[in-house]
């Protein structure tokens, strides 16, 4: 059977230059790039120059990037290492409520040691309200997180009108870029963005790798001791292979690739809207260009999961991570969905290497499952 992979805000496989980019690092170019002969060297040179590339990706002339294991691990450095660090100028953060789990929970657990949230809402769209960021700013606000592409349903924030705020009101802004990274441009200066969580894995790169661009200056703590590494943030041994791979993956997604992305979202838009009773979650425009988000009324998305699972159609029903709750989506109610509407979503996300065929198929077996679902669903028989 013909698998069609229609999760890639999960995960991304490796492309085949960014493998071989990395083999070396695995054999004779084993180093650790903290060893002063040769090996070592080699090492940390390679180190040097994937950060260099990566740092010129998002014009970080002003930042520093620490590697770390990935996005979450990022979020949480940038979340409480500046929380720690600032406590002399307050204990007060400012969220949303569409956040990856990564940062919601992190903030969670920053309220019960005496630091105070606020997680901003969300409209229709999933799009922030500015003027409530700005009235939620405080004279103790350390910090504003912002995701900037959805990993559910895709929205895109405006980071420079979001910057240009935090800018006027002297407070860190940071964003979570793990889902835009090379489809949506960045740039740290322009946008005034202090901190961005970016990784590997939705890229084309090796799972496991990760960074956080972090602007000088910033007070943060490291929330792990040890060697010193990464600028004293970060200890530990440097994942020198996996760098190598998440920098060489930066170049994977090209323009054309997006363009490509673009039109199948958008035909498989079409195409899924002309089912009865469905609709689709998050905007139109300043949409990630491989990201849909259907709601189908009277079925379970889990159970329309499966039926694609069988046709080869590898989905989503939510993020990855929490996909095996049964607790509806926080993103979805949080943009006014009814708890049972959004058990009755499914997220579908393109790669570039998806093709039309493979989308056709994918709405006829979609309009066969939801219709053959619908007859035997207890919430109504359509
Ligand atoms: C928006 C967003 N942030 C953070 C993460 C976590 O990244 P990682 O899997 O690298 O820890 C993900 C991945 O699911 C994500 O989509």
């Amino acid at each position: 059977m013909k698998i069609i992979y229609l999760d890639n805000a999960a995960t991304t496989p490796v492309a085949p230059e960014v493998m071989e980019a990395m083999k070396p690092f695995f054999s004779e170019r084993f180093g650790n790039a903290s060893s002063l002969h040769f090996l070592g060297k080699q090492a940390k040179e390679a180190l040097e120059k994937s950060r260099g590339k990566i740092m010129k990706k998002v014009n970080a002339k002003e930042h520093k990037l620490v590697f770390t294991s990935g996005g979450t691990e990022s979020n949480n450095l940038a979340l409480k290492g500046t929380a720690f660090a600032n406590k002399d100028k307050g204990k007060h953060i400012i969220t949303t409520k569409i956040e990856h789990d990564c940062v919601l929970n992190a903030c969670k657990w920053l309220e019960k040691q005496g630091f105070e949230v606020t997680y901003l809402s969300v409209d229709r769209e999933g799009f922030v309200d500015l003027n409530e960021l700005e009235e939620s700013i405080r004279k103790d606000t350390i910090l504003v997180s912002i995701i900037h592409g959805n990993n559910e349903i895709g929205t895109i924030q405006d980071l420079k009108e979001i910057g240009k705020i935090c800018q006027e009101h002297e407070v860190y802004f940071h964003t979570d870029a793990c889902q835009s990274f090379t489809k949506v441009p960045i740039d740290l200066k322009k946008e005034h963005i202090d901190l961005l969580t970016i990784n590997s894995h939705k890229i084309y790169g090796p799972k496991g790798v990760g960074g956080l661009f972090i602007r000088n200056g910033i007070k943060i703590d490291p929330l792990s001791h040890g060697g010193g590494h990464e600028f004293g943030l970060r200890s530990g041994t440097e994942n020198v292979s996996g760098i190598v791979g998440f920098a060489k993956a930066t170049e994977v997604i090209k323009d054309k690739d997006i363009k490509h992305m673009t039109k199948l979202r958008n035909m498989l838009i079409k195409g899924v809207l002309e089912i009865e009773d469905a609709w689709l979650n998050g905007p139109r425009e300043k949409r990630l260009c491989n990201n849909t988000n259907f709601s189908f009324r009277y079925i379970e998305g889990e159970a329309l999961m499966l039926y694609l699972d069988v046709k080869g159609i590898a989905a989503s029903t939510g993020s990855a991570c929490s996909s095996k709750s049964l607790e509806p989506s926080h993103v979805l109610t949080a943009i006014g969905l009814k708890p049972e509407d959004a058990h009755g979503s499914l997220r579908l996300t393109l790669g570039k290497d998806s093709t039309e065929d493979e989308i056709k198929y994918t709405i006829e077996v979609l309009k066969q499952s939801v219709d053959s679902l619908r007859k035997i669903s207890p919430f109504g028989n359509k």
